[in-house]
Order: C-alpha cells, then structure tokens, then sequence
C-alpha cells in the first residue's frame, strides 16, 4: 500500500522533531517544511531514513509554492507558533492568517485531515494577544473546513524544550528567582513524546472534526515546577514573589534589549490563567489517545544532569546529616 503522504510546518521545532521521527518509524512519508533550509536542514535531515523525508524551503505566505507541495498529499500538521512578535512575524500573521492558509489549501486540495496545534487555557485570557491570536486561528480552521483536529496542549517539555531548560540555565547562574503571581498558575505539563502518540493516534483512528486539550498526568504549579527542577538539580534558590509593576518593568527591558527575550510583557499575562482543561473539549485522556503518561520529575532527571556541577560526570548529593 502506498504510505501516506504528511505534510508538516514547523517541523524543525521541538514537537516537530520528535513527530517526524515516530512518523518515519510508522511508514508514513514526511515532507518537513521550513522558513530556512541552510540552518534547519541538518536537523531535519537527520530524523528520517532518506526516503522518507523530504525538506522544502518556503516563506510562510508565497501562496503558489504552498499551493504546489499540497499536490498529492494526505494530511496537514502545522506546528508553527511563536511566544513573542517580531515585525511581520506578528501573532496574527502566525496564529491566524498562517493557519488560515493552511485550512483554506488542506480543503482545496481534498486532504483527509489538517491537525492544528494551538494551545491550552487560551479561552479566558482575552487580554494576552498570544490566547486571543491563537483562538481566532482556532475559529477560522472551524469555519473553513470540517476535516480539523484542533490539539491544545498544556506545557511541552522535554531536553529540547525552551522552557525547562531555559528555567534550570537561570537557576544555574542565579541565587535568587523571581515568581510571578506568587507562583500559583496551574499547569498539566505533558511531555513531547506523549504529544507524538496523541498524533500518531489521531492519523490512525482518522478523527475528525475535534478539539482536543492535551495534558500529562499532574496538576502543578509554576511555583513546584520551579521546586521539582531545583529539586532535580540538587540546588536551593530562594523564590521570591515579585510585584506585577516590576516584573513588567524587567518585561519591558527584556523585549528591548534581546532578539528571543527572557520574558514579554504578554507572557506575564498569560501567566496570570491557569494553563487546566476549560471542559468544553475532550482530552486526550477522555478518547484514550495515550498508552501511558510521562511524569514530570522523572523525566526532567533525565537530563537536568547537563545542568549540574559536572554534567554527565555528576554524582547525587548524599544527605550527610
Ligand atoms: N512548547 C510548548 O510548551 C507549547 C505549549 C502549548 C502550545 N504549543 C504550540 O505547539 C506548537 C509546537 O510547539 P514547539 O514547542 O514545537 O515550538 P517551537 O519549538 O518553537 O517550533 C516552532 C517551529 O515553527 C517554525 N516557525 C515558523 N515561523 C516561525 C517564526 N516566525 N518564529 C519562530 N518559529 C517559526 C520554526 O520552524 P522553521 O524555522 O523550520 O520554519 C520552529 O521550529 C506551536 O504552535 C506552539 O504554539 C507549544
């Protein structure tokens, strides 16, 4: 039987590298789209046997290049998203008109599914321009086809994530951290691997026309996220409650001064909705899309290790008293 053929934008990026590798393992063939082959194409050349993969360099809205590579394919998978804007790489550009295209082409083209990846404990958070962004994309794809499946996560992790490992270099350097919001926002962290088999499920058991809120198996908070990473390090920080005036003052530098900066004004936002289950959609728990999953603490210490004194060479602290 033919393979099916799977069109995949962002695939450079954490899920995406993971994705493309369980896709190629499955007999599906890959055609990884990317805004930069010369910098991306090594890492995704080395997720699939030749054969398997395909790379195409494409700038987001060259509508008749996009139109060409959905020739013949099967099914869309977009993972493109960003934290912060940055001139035309606006959230709206990213988070809606993008996705937008891609519904409007996965119809044209007659593909079986288009697989959107938004986000979790968006609805509510009408003041961060990330959640309202990524809702309208969620409305446009609802409008323009009916062969969507709409994934919104909680937090991503995994040792190629930009946030776990961004949290343990600053801890690293740092004696003091600050929390927000006194640190109670709430999250499912679910791990990459995780994300992928809720893919791969999707693509077999061909759903349709569905949202779903992706989570792992703990509810926590960013302040025992911060304590299960410091744990995992063997490190003590003290963790100090900071002022919203503040904390959006330091924001505010961070967006100035750095190309992919720290913090934004928006995450702050963001930062004050808990990141739970809204009950308006199924999670991937409801409709059994996971054989297990992954928990927090024991797969951070799988690779907190490249951030301790010593790295791979690193021994656990013996409690001597
Ligand atoms: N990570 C999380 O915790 C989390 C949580 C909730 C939702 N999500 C959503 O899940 C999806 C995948 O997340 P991820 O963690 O794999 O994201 P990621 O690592 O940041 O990767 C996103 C990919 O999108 C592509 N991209 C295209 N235009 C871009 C632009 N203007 N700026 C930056 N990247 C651009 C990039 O690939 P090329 O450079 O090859 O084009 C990049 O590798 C995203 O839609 C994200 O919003 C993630």
């Amino acid at each position: 039987m033919k393979p099916k053929e799977i069109l995949v934008f962002g695939a450079s990026g954490q899920l995406g590298r993971h994705l493309l590798r369980k896709l190629a393992r499955n007999n599906f063939k890959v055609t990884a789209v990317t805004r930069n082959i010369h910098q991306k194409g090594y890492i995704l050349k080395s997720q699939a046997n030749a054969g398997w993969i395909d790379i195409v360099e494409i700038e987001k809205f060259d509508y008749e290049k996009l139109n060409n590579i959905f020739e013949n394919k099967n099914i869309c998978i977009n993972l493109v998203g960003i934290l912060n804007e940055k001139h035309r790489n606006s959230f709206d550009n990213i988070h809606y008109l993008f996705p937008k295209t891609l519904a409007e082409l996965s119809k044209k083209n007659n593909l079986d599914q288009f697989i959107h990846v938004s986000a979790l404990g968006i609805e509510d958070a009408i003041d961060s321009k990330y959640a309202s962004s990524k809702i309208k994309g969620e409305n446009a794809i609802k409008d323009i086809l009916e062969r969507y499946i709409i994934l919104k996560p909680s937090l991503i992790y995994s040792v190629d994530d930009k946030f776990t490992t961004m949290l343990m270099s600053m801890m690293k350097i740092l004696p003091i951290f600050p929390i927000y919001y006194e640190g109670k926002t709430v999250f499912y962290p679910i791990h990459v691997s995780d994300m992928c088999e809720i893919i791969e499920n999707i693509i077999i058991k061909n759903l349709k026309k569905i949202s779903i809120e992706c989570i792992g198996p703990e509810k926590i908070t960013f302040k025992e996220i911060l304590k299960k990473l410091l744990s995992s390090l063997e490190v003590k920080r003290l963790l100090i409650p900071t002022p919203l005036l503040i904390a959006k003052g330091f924001a505010s530098i961070f967006e100035t001064t750095m190309k992919k900066p720290l913090l934004t004004k928006d995450q702050l936002t963001l930062l004050k909705y808990d990141n739970s289950p809204s009950g308006n959609y199924k999670t991937n728990l409801d409709l059994h899309l996971n054989s297990s999953l992954k928990i927090f603490h024991e797969e951070v210490s799988k690779y907190s290790y490249m951030w301790k004194d010593g790295g791979e060479f690193s021994k656990p602290k013996v409690n001597k008293s």
